[in-house]
């Protein structure tokens, strides 16, 4: 049986309860959700064949700092970075590194932002140079993915519709949806309840109330949707090496449907978009 409790009368960890949050909570969820957005909407100004990922891990710091905000992933369970950075296989959790990016490549960038306690989570896809018609094919894919399971929240439906929408589109295409990482309640915690999986039927899950904060984060394979952890204990890359994509947006249930966080102040919103 799930509960639900005023996230004001909960606990600061999870309990497994879903916390409901309120208007000055959504404020705050926003305000911390727009510099992560703000962030991304910069790196997509810096992409380019030539640049190193550390190069823009080392820019996520520094744009935090100069606006007074904490990457959450900077020692979070000791990953050591203020960025995941996933290049082409790798699904998610890349480390950032000092190697060059080529003509082609795809990559997504994970940022979570603390802004007043709050945690604004959010990735995009970026590609470097000219992409190769596959690889666009998937970003924009995966892009399409989070945005059906965005349209299935409402109060009343239950979390399986979200995951149904997006296995439906991917397998739709003949992709795959990563079944080993989900989306996640969040708000002055990182991770929370409820888990949002991207795959799975509309009747499945917790209903969906207003007041509920969380994130869709898609992993989507051009190939089979199993993943490994590499040795460093984070990188997870796709078993048969095919091309992964990922897009993330924090969302709020309101009373007719819910409010995007992380939405992009330049206007980035479906790719392609320029990168440099
Ligand atoms: N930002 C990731 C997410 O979307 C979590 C990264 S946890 C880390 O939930 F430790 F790998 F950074
Ligand atoms: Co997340
Ligand atoms: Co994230």
């Amino acid at each position: 049986m799930t509960t639900y409790l005023d996230a004001i009368d909960a606990p600061q960890r999870n309990t497994g309860q879903i916390k409901l949050y309120s208007k000055a909570d959504f404020d705050g969820m926003r305000a911390a959700s727009q510099l992560t957005a703000r962030c991304l909407d910069e790196v997509a100004k810096m992409v380019q064949p030539g640049l190193s990922t550390m190069e823009i891990d080392e820019f996520v710091y520094q744009f935090g700092k100069d606006n007074g905000a904490v990457p959450a992933t900077l020692n979070y369970r000791g990953y050591p970075f203020s960025s995941c950075i996933s290049l082409n296989h790798v699904v998610c959790h890349g480390f950032p590194s000092a190697k060059a990016l080529r003509d082609g490549d795809i990559l997504n960038v994970d940022i979570t932002f603390i802004v007043d306690g709050w945690h604004g989570d959010s990735s995009r896809m970026y590609i470097a140079g000219q992409p190769k018609r596959a690889a666009e094919r998937l970003v924009g894919l995966t892009y399409d993915c989070l945005m059906a399971g965005i349209a299935a929240v409402k109060p009343g439906n239950r979390i399986g519709a979200i995951g149904a929408a997006i296995q439906e589109l991917a397998e739709r295409e003949r992709c795959s949806v990563v079944r080993d990482f989900c989306g996640h309640g969040l708000g002055r915690l990182f991770h929370d309840a409820p888990n949002i999986l991207h795959y799975g039927r509309p009747n499945e899950g917790a209903e969906m109330r207003p007041g509920m904060i969380f994130t869709i984060e898609p992993m989507i394979n051009l190939g089979k949707h199993h993943v490994k952890i590499l040795r460093d204990g984070w990188t997870a890359v796709t078993r048969d090496r095919s091309l992964s994509a990922q897009y993330e947006h924090s969302v709020g249930v309101t009373e007719d449907g819910c409010e995007i966080f992380t939405t992009s102040p330049a206007g980035h919103t479906k790719p392609p978009y320029l990168t440099s």
